[in-house]
């Protein structure tokens, strides 16, 4: 029997993506960009990267820069607890290791959001070593080679996945390994519709053989997200606007906000306004027109937003609950990192402004 790695790699020969963290050699390179790649496409990373290495080209520019100017270059990309992870990472890399990213699994592992999976990914491509890793594209690959019918996404089929993908790693080839699994996943061993006839592990795959491709993974089901429905004031004092700056754990936490709140049951829109932000800010406000009605989803629950136009009744705003508070002009609210919905409003607020 040929070993799988074999086919595999003459195959990553030919068709390995070009991509723009392929051709830096630099371990912080590797680093950012499985960062980056963590429940995020490619497609989506390749420009985040590129601005990232631009803006902060080694792990001392990194770890000198503010969490306010990280937040900013990750603008759009999600999961914001990953740029406030490698941000300290990156001190403590500077601190601890003289800049240079730990070379050994459990000192990677140690850093801020390194687990398990991005620390066998940094090890074997940024410095060789024999370590396996596993992101979802693997478990599918393995599922469907090996026939594996435990949950992919439960402690028992993980369990299963790990020890496959440790198995069948070439010594020291570990590095092309993960990254040709990676890109056959993402390119040919898709989750539907795979390419089974432009795969070069066809002819070892137990799936394939029983005509099961498409049933594999088998995945538990995770419970349906809950929708909320929630308000934002857009508070507008001498033509600037209140944004509030989210407490740093949880939720897009550092990130600056329209405040507001979820509406809870039998709530009309306009007095959920009035309570959040009497208990947020400790002032009154008056409602005013509404400015428009958001949606997003992320990966615990949907949401629908209400924002609208809001004036203050005379008192100061106080942080009760945000970190901290700042009256923003129209033409500055760039400059401000914010979720997706409140950079809508802002860039509405700042059209409406010129
Ligand atoms: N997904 C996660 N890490 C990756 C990498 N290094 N190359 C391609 N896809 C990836």
């Amino acid at each position: 029997m040929i070993p799988l790695s074999d086919n595999l790699l003459r195959w990553y020969r030919a068709h390995a993506r070009v991509l723009p963290w392929r051709g830096h050699p630099s371990p912080y390179a590797v680093w950012v960009a499985e960062i980056m790649l963590q429940q995020t496409r490619v497609e989506t990373v390749i420009p985040y990267f590129e601005r990232w290495m631009a803006r902060f080209p080694t792990v001392h520019a990194l770890a000198a820069a503010s969490e306010q100017e990280v937040l900013m270059v990750w603008e759009g990309l999600g999961y914001y607890s990953r740029a406030r992870n490698l941000h300290p990472a990156a001190q403590i890399v500077v601190g601890e290791h003289g800049g240079e990213l730990p070379r050994d699994l459990p000192s990677l592992r140690r850093l801020p959001g390194v687990g398990r999976y991005t620390a066998g990914a940094i090890a074997s491509i940024a410095y060789g070593l024999d370590e396996p890793t596993l992101d979802g594209n693997l478990r599918r690959v393995f599922a469907r080679l090996f026939d594996v019918r435990e949950p992919a996404n439960m402690p028992v089929g993980e369990k299963i996945l790990w020890e496959l993908a440790a198995k069948h790693l070439p010594r020291g080839r570990a590095g092309d390994y993960n990254q040709a699994l990676m890109d056959l996943g993402a390119t040919v061993c898709t989750p539907r519709a795979p390419d089974c006839a432009a795969c070069p592990l066809s002819g070892q795959c137990r799936a394939y053989a029983l005509g099961v491709q498409e049933e594999r993974p088998v995945l538990k089901p995770k419970p349906a997200a809950p929708h909320y429905t929630v308000t934002a004031a857009v508070i507008r004092r001498e033509g600037k606007y209140l944004l509030a700056r989210r407490p740093q754990k949880g939720l897009l936490g550092g990130l600056w906000e329209f405040p507001g709140g979820k509406v809870e049951a039998g709530e009309s829109l306009e007095s959920t306004l009035r309570r959040t932000i009497r208990e947020e800010l400790g002032v009154a406000i008056r409602v005013g027109a509404p400015f428009g009605i958001y949606r997003h989803a992320y990966t615990h629950f949907r949401f629908t937003l209400h924002a609208f136009l809001c004036y203050p009744d005379g008192d100061e705003p106080r942080a009760l609950e945000a970190g901290v508070l700042s009256w923003v002009s129209p033409s500055e609210l760039s400059a401000y990192p914010m979720g997706k919905v409140d950079r809508q409003i802002a860039r509405r607020l700042a059209a409406d402004a010129v």
